[in-house]
């Protein structure tokens, strides 16, 4: 066989994607409780299924190609929308890119943005879509500690320090994966300074913009002299509960969009045509997205989150958390635990798969401050499942402390 590429072996294969791997491949899917990948567990709202399948009464239609940067209708809804909950004021549809979830809009945004060399500032920890497409492009991520003493919001004096020439972009999640952290407004306030100081790109990562159960979503390309520097990536899989639909979109100045557009032709050719006519009818009717939110996604959540906490307090008192302000997860430091039993959160990871079928994703994945930690999701499963989950870890550790002595 002929030799493939060598940048392969610098990418790490996804922790995250494996998980959803070994879930699919279960043969008894209920025996595994999965804290793992962040997998809305309710179901899409019914307005939008119902558009789903009012879509396909005009079959021709719902499954041709459309265009690179998506249905007109769909972004002039998302026009609509953005103003209604951020009083983002864009000028119109050619501002916004529909993509294959965020994670288009991830690739194609960095894409448009970045030449190889390149200094991205992102956080550590931080989702691993980010460094991995980095190193893609050969862009070259710096990295930013940020600390559980500190909620995790970034440090303004120390990020200062992380600013040189090259610095082309700063990628910013609010609210954060893994962490929960949503930005403060001062903060934000503070980057974006910096940013039209030093002349550099503002990625916003929105994906979670609509769980936030503490505080409130800033939207950042609102704030004096964001507009025409930022780029702000959202996904519709956590917020209207479709990620197996890969339907995002990313909003930004129209240079930004058109040279997203240009990599989206070749990346994905179009985005997927039924799922856009369901969600502009989905969108179009605002009620309907006021009542998902409000009824399901937060209080269903915000409830999971509650009771996670509790549990992990409860049957995992030395491990350290902070409660998530918005997004799907804990990010809970074992540090303690895996002192006394010697493992890696990698290995201890491994070892609750194999010996508890509980799945986490290991903390150093998200970067090197995340090690001896573990992300949890608390969206993907029921509160006696939580409980079960959270229990199950606390016998493993029980177990391996008392074979140890
Ligand atoms: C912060 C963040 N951005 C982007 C994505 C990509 O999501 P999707 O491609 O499903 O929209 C995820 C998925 O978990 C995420 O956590």
């Amino acid at each position: 066989m002929p030799r493939m590429a060598k940048q392969l072996a610098n990418i790490k294969t996804s922790a995250i994607r494996r998980t959803s791997a070994w879930l699919a491949l279960a043969k008894d899917k209920r025996e595994i409780i999965s804290f793992g990948g962040g997998a809305p567990s309710l179901p899409p709202p019914p307005e939008f299924v119902q558009k789903m399948k009012d879509a396909l009464n005009d079959p021709w239609r719902a499954v041709s190609y459309g265009g690179t940067r998506g249905s007109v209708d769909l972004r002039e809804a998302i026009v609509r929308d953005l103003h209604k909950y951020g009083n983002v004021e864009l000028e119109g549809p050619d501002n916004i890119i529909i993509t294959h979830g965020g994670t288009e809009g991830i690739f194609a945004g960095l894409e448009a943005l970045l030449d190889p060399s390149d200094e991205v500032i992102i956080a550590d920890p931080t989702y691993l879509g980010y460094p991995e497409v980095l190193k893609i492009m050969d862009a070259k991520a710096v990295t930013l500690p940020v600390y559980v003493e500190d909620g995790f919001q970034p440090d303004i004096e120390l990020l200062k320090k992380k600013v040189s020439r090259r610095t082309k972009a700063l990628v910013l999640l609010s609210p954060d994966n893994p962490t929960g952290r949503v930005i403060r407004p001062e903060i934000a306030k503070a980057i974006v300074d910096l940013a039209c100081d030093h002349d550099f790109w503002i990625v916003c990562d929105d994906a979670y913009k609509h769980t936030v159960f503490e505080g409130k979503h800033t939207w950042v390309s609102t704030l004096p002299g964001a507009e025409e520097r930022t780029l702000t990536i959202c996904s519709f899989s956590k917020e209207a509960s479709i990620p197996g639909l890969r339907l995002g979109y990313t909003y930004g100045s129209i240079e930004a969009i058109d040279g997203m557009e240009k990599y989206a032709q070749y990346l994905s050719l179009c985005p997927e045509t039924l799922a856009q006519m369901a969600m502009t009818g989905y969108l179009n009717d605002p009620e309907a997205k006021d009542r998902y939110l409000s009824e399901q996604i937060i209080p269903t959540y915000r409830e999971r989150s509650d009771s996670m906490g509790r549990y992990i307090q409860e049957y995992l008192p030395e491990a350290k958390i902070t409660k998530p302000q918005g997004a799907f997860y804990y990010f809970a430091n074992f540090e303690v635990y895996l002192d006394k039993i010697g493992l890696t959160d990698e290995e201890f990871a491994d070892e609750l798969r194999l010996k508890k079928n509980v799945i986490v994703i290991p903390g150093d994945v998200f970067g090197e401050n995340g090690k001896s930690h573990a992300r949890m999701t608390f969206v993907s499963e029921p509160d006696k499942r939580i409980e079960e989950g959270v229990k199950r870890i606390s016998e493993y550790l029980s177990e391996k402390q008392a074979n140890k002595t």
